[in-house]
């Protein structure tokens, strides 16, 4: 694999697209309905432009962040995603793996398709564990007992599954797991042999957490029996309060996108937020995060860290979002762009595009931490 041919996330998710069979890779890529709201987060980055200042010693340069009482070496960490493994061959523990030894949080999804259990062992001060709250309370209260008994200290909620959304690459797919072996689905595969070769080694991914509550359910019905275990519907303040009661690590809510919202999550006892729209594939018509940022940091008390995901696709990107009020960011595309496009290499690489952008742009704005970026970094019309 020659590392040099790539300069952007572009350019990796381009590569990507020939290598990972077109369910899985429409999967990973697409969005809810039109998809507006994946084009709103990348305009709302866009959008922002930064006051270039110079005259200033920025020599020596530093991306640490401290979060929760632990110092992260880079501002951003990789956010949760179901069904990683079958996007790309043990995605899961790769980029559980790059979060150890690069410092950096990684946000197990509880439709992940590895184990809370070995995700912890791979990285155990590194991973945070992201559930949702399951038609069924002990599911939830048996899962955060597990993350608990593995060591996990940060535990996230994420609220913005009331039912499944309209994804229409999906529909249009016929997405299902296992996949439908149609000789079109056949074919595809045979024409992406790596993906094909890997996974027949790794096995079949599996739903690795949920699995001791999905005994009743057949093989073919597996896709949809992990979204019922993700849907809630019926989540209010007073079921979040009892997670975060039964929780006595770092509660973070994700999926947060009003200052309502930012309002009910301190009212629960949550130590952070993350502003999300799933990255587009939940709310077609929401607002783009790093818009919505803003009102949500003025809502917002002190005390509550306010993280963003959902469009990062660079480093500018991420000095736009702390410039903006956020504290930390999250990105879940760009790495398996990169690990599709690369296999192994490739989220490191990922993570060292994004770096390397905010440290030259870091330069160029005149700041030496990114801890220190605020309004006065974003260049204003006036
Ligand atoms: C393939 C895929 C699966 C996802 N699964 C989950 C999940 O299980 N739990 C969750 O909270 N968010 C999930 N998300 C949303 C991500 O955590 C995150 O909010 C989003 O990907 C960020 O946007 P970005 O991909 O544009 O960086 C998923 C996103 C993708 C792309």
């Amino acid at each position: 694999m020659n590392l040099n041919k790539y300069f952007t996330i572009d350019e990796l998710r381009s590569q990507a697209k020939k290598r990972i069979p077109k369910l899985a890779f429409d999967y990973l890529d697409g969005g809810a309905g039109t998809e507006e709201n994946i084009h709103r987060n990348r305009f709302g980055f866009k959008n922002i432009t930064l006051q270039p200042e110079y005259l200033r010693d920025v020599t020596n340069r530093n991306q640490k962040v401290t979060l929760f009482g632990h110092v992260y070496d880079a501002p951003v960490g990789i956010s949760p995603m179901g069904l990683a493994n079958l996007i790309w061959p043990n995605a899961d523990k790769i980029l559980a793996k790059l979060a150890k030894e690069r410092n950096i949080p990684y946000l197990l999804s509880a439709v992940g398709t590895s184990s809370i259990e070995e995700i912890a062992k791979i990285a155990p001060d590194h991973t945070w564990f992201q559930l949702y709250i399951p038609g069924e309370d002990y599911i939830c209260f048996d899962l955060i007992k597990r993350a608990k008994e593995s060591g996990i200290k940060v535990l996230v909620l994420t609220v913005d599954i009331p039912e499944p959304s309209i994804r229409l690459r999906d529909l249009r797919n016929n997405f299902t797991i296992p996949f439908k072996m149609t000789p079109k689905v056949i074919m595809d595969i045979m024409r992406k042999p790596r993906w094909a070769l890997d996974t027949l080694i790794n096995g079949v991914p599996q739903f690795k957490t949920m699995m001791p509550y999905m005994k009743n359910i057949t093989k073919n019905q597996s896709l949809n029996a992990a979204q019922v275990l993700q849907v809630s519907a019926r989540l209010n303040e007073d079921l979040i309060k009892r997670v975060r009661d039964s929780w006595d690590g770092t509660f973070v809510i994700k999926g947060i996108l009003s200052p309502k919202s930012t309002k009910a999550a301190m009212r629960v006892g949550a130590d952070g937020i993350i502003i999300s729209n799933h990255g587009g594939r939940q709310l077609d018509s929401a607002p783009s995060t790093i818009e919505a940022l803003p009102q949500i940091v003025n809502a917002a008390d002190p005390e509550l860290t306010v993280m963003l995901d959902s469009g990062v696709r660079c480093g500018t990107d991420i000095i736009k979002a702390f410039a903006s009020g956020a504290s930390f960011t999250f990105t879940g595309r760009t790495f398996m762009y990169g690990l599709g496009a690369l296999n192994e290499p490739g989220a490191e690489f990922v993570l060292d595009l994004i770096v390397n952008e905010v440290d030259k742009t870091l330069a160029q704005i005149g700041c030496k931490h990114i801890v220190e970026l605020n309004s006065e970094y974003i260049w204003h019309n006036k």
